[in-house]
């Protein structure tokens, strides 16, 4: 079922993109909306729109709604378009319920503009859901260890459809980190220590000032924050 909220998100974000734009194209359900709204745009106004998607899932959304799939090699993206899994008062976000953190990091940072798209239901005054953090599988046991010793509690992400760990797009395993309530001023710092564990390879908090703006979709409408 398709939620109300993600699709009022993804069609006011739909009124930024312009003929010849390189996006860069984060990943989920809102993403596909979004994909799946712009695909009706190139069909009907003949848009030619280039994309550097940050998963399989966005990948082939995007080849099957006739965005030209490019890189970062030839390409900055003017504007980057993606979901979030919570978003609180001052715009810090965590993301990676999906998996694809990492790439959707990478293509952020390298984007002139970032804009987040979400069901209202995502936004909190504070964010505290559990951090996903990719970690080379090799490096597992002493990353582990390492979030606990800085106040995490942890679990390896399982999938279902198959046994064992989920593996991300590159190759690594999830850790799922609790950090408890996250206050803004501790947002950056909490990301600065994750980051500095050897072996970890990217964190899904994204601090507010990677984020340009957030869109927020509610039953029948949509708002910049
Ligand atoms: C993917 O890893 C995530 O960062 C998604 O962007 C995030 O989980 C939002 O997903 P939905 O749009 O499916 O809620």
């Amino acid at each position: 079922m398709v939620s109300n909220g993600k699709y009022n998100a993804a069609k006011l974000a739909l009124e930024l993109v312009k003929d010849g734009m390189v996006l860069g194209i984060g990943s989920g359900t809102t993403v596909e909306i979004f994909l799946n709204l712009l695909g009706e745009r190139i069909r009907e106004e003949g848009l030619v729109v280039y994309g550097i998607p940050t998963s399989y899932q966005s990948y082939y959304a995007a080849i099957i709604n006739g965005i030209r799939v490019v890189d970062l090699v030839e390409h900055e993206p003017e504007l980057c378009i993606d979901g979030a899994d919570q978003v609180d008062a001052k715009m810090n976000c965590i993301k990676g319920r999906g998996g694809a953190m990492t790439r959707e990091k990478i293509v952020a940072k390298a984007s002139r503009k970032v804009v987040i798209i979400v069901d209202e239901s995502k936004l909190v005054e504070k964010l505290s859901m559990p951090v996903p953090v990719e970690v080379l599988p090799f490096a597992y046991g002493y990353v582990e260890r390492k979030l606990r010793e800085v106040g995490a509690e942890v679990k390896l992400r399982h999938g279902s459809g198959k046994v064992g760990p989920v593996i991300t797009d590159n190759g690594n395993f999830i850790l799922d980190c609790d950090f408890g309530v996250l206050e803004d001023e501790d947002v950056e710092k909490t990301e600065e220590s994750v980051k500095t564990i050897t072996g970890i390879v990217e964190s899904g908090i994204f601090p507010k000032k990677m984020i340009d703006s957030v869109i927020a979709g509610s039953l029948n409408s949509a708002r910049f924050l």
